[in-house]
């Protein structure tokens, strides 16, 4: 993506060099709207009739909405975009989504100065970055582009200047995460992402090991082995470590990194497959955020944990029946060839459980179930109680909803195999999402903190855009994850 220039700037209404000034509206209790902070200055320059213009333009205030109004001359700017906050009082979210939806509006406009920093400063701007956000990688025509330049209202303080920063640095990896997930499946395999992701990893000081096909046999990896054998995109495991100054506590990051997943042998239906391109958004998105962690200098240290592959039928393919022995030894019988991702996740949470962390924070696509449970915006978070409820809560916090699941016990027995040490699926179609957790829990060594996020519908947008959620690739959960870190680096 192209990212925005972006600046603080405290000039008054009358000083500001843009095309666009962008307000906020807010819904009142009684019906009809007030202007956002930053508001009664563009007012005072329409001689106090700005509300009654927007009102006879169609503004209500509602979540979203965007009203344009020429200023005739009245100020530099052409035009005064007021975007609506919803109901009073805003909160940090509402601003992000307004953001958002003035970054959509702003599309073409080669510079814009918000006001909505005037709410909160950090929320404009992460709203306005990822709701500017494109992919034009694979378009003849690229088209108008995101705003250039967006200076928000703020004095260019120490504060204000590090809360741009780290809001400029958030937004970017959440951008790097859809952009991985946006990159078509022909171009992101196994080893082209692993490549990727040393990159990303080498340029932000972490040290970068890749496990490519032979040293996960060397290494006897089982999972992820057994998933990538229908491929001739051979897997890969990415392991990107950073270490803080003063690091306190230890942090795995693991994430599911299926490139594309047709169900393998036991194939999917054809309608919608194309989606699964973005089975690799736990990936993406632990990758991100071990990067972040790295530039906001996170006093912890991350090892991110990724298993890649590609889930494909053919000559070479694992097969239900088969029975695989996983990274570190137990064995698992495969009933469905389609649940690949606990199998890729395990040898990874294995992995990571040998550097001994103090939290265990697991991220993928994995079930079906979890958009059947809890649609396409809410995530399921399930593990040990209590970073399990920490997880969720600073999910909803946010904006990346996220809602607490249970393990219930008797999913677990429904995991019994005949021949291995467990199945991958249970015999029926029953809490899905928790069967999947259960199956998990299984590698997750004894006593650790962990949260597995199941964000099977929140990684990927695939209506139209709302709020600061374009089309595709989201980025959930990188900033669920980051808050996190920031939360354990502060709290313990
Ligand atoms: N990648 C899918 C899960 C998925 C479904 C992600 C829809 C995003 C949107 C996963 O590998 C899968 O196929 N899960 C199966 C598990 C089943 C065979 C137990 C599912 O959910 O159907
Ligand atoms: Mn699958
Ligand atoms: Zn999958």
């Amino acid at each position: 993506m192209t990212a925005p220039k972006l600046a603080l700037s405290d000039n008054a209404v009358t000083d500001i060099t843009a095309d666009v000034v962008v307000i906020g509206t807010v819904q009142q209790d009684g019906g009809g709207f007030t202007l956002a902070p930053g508001g009664e200055a563009v007012d005072a320059v329409f001689d106090g009739s700005l509300v009654a213009v927007l009102t006879s333009l169609g503004a209500t205030g509602k979540a979203e909405e965007t009203v344009k109004v020429p200023t005739l001359g009245k100020l530099k700017a052409g035009v005064v975009l007021a975007v609506g906050l919803g109901k009073a009082d805003p909160t940090p979210e509402q601003v992000r989504r307004a953001a958002g939806a003035s970054a959509r509006a702003l599309t073409g406009v080669k510079r814009a100065h918000s006001f909505l920093s005037l709410v909160d400063l950090q929320a404009a701007v992460e709203g306005t970055v990822l709701g500017g956000y494109t992919f034009t990688e694979y378009k003849s025509d690229a088209g108008d582009g995101p705003v250039g330049r967006v200076d928000f209202s703020a004095a260019s303080n120490k504060d204000n200047k590090a809360t741009l920063k780290a809001a400029t640095a958030i937004a970017e990896a959440v951008a790097t995460a859809r952009d991985l997930i946006n990159t078509p499946p022909n171009d992101l395999y196994p080893a082209s992402f692993a490549e990727r992701a040393a990159k990303l990893g080498e340029a932000a000081g972490l040290t970068v090991e890749v496990l490519d096909e032979k040293a996960l046999r060397k290494g006897g990896y089982g999972g992820i082995l057994g998933v990538g054998s229908g491929s001739s995109r051979l897997p890969r495991l990415v392991r990107l470590a950073y270490k803080g100054p003063k690091a306190s506590k230890k942090v795995a990051l693991v994430g599911k990194g299926i490139t594309f997943d047709t169900g393998g042998i036991s194939i999917k239906p054809a309608a919608n497959m194309d989606e699964m391109t973005s089975d690799m958004s736990g990936a993406a998105a632990v990758v991100a955020a071990v990067v972040l962690a790295a530039k906001l200098k996170f006093p912890l240290e991350v090892i991110a944990t990724v298993p890649i592959a590609e889930n494909m039928p053919s000559g070479t393919s694992y097969r239900p029946g088969d029975v695989l022995t996983m990274y570190g030894g137990k064995t698992v019988e495969v009933l469905n060839t389609d649940a690949e991702g606990r199998l890729i996740l395990a040898d990874a949470i294995v992995r990571a459980g040998e550097d001994n962390p103090d939290y265990l924070i697991e991220t993928a696509t994995l079930t079906g179930a979890q958009v059947v449970a809890l649609g396409k915006r809410t995530a399921g978070v399930m593990g040990s109680d209590d970073f399990r409820d920490r997880v969720a809560g600073i999910g909803q916090a946010v904006g990346e909803n996220a809602w607490a699941m249970p393990l219930p016990d008797e999913l677990r027995s429904d995991l019994d195999s005949r021949v291995a040490d467990l199945a991958n699926v249970t015999g029926h179609r029953w809490g899905g999402m928790l069967a999947a957790g259960q199956f998990l829990k299984e590698f997750v060594p004894d006593g650790l903190e962990w949260a597995h996020i199941d964000v099977a519908g929140p990684a990927y947008n695939s209506g139209g855009p709302f709020g600061y959620t374009t089309r595709g690739g989201t980025g959930v959960p990188v900033r669920t994850i980051a808050a996190t870190l920031a939360d354990i680096a502060e709290n313990g």
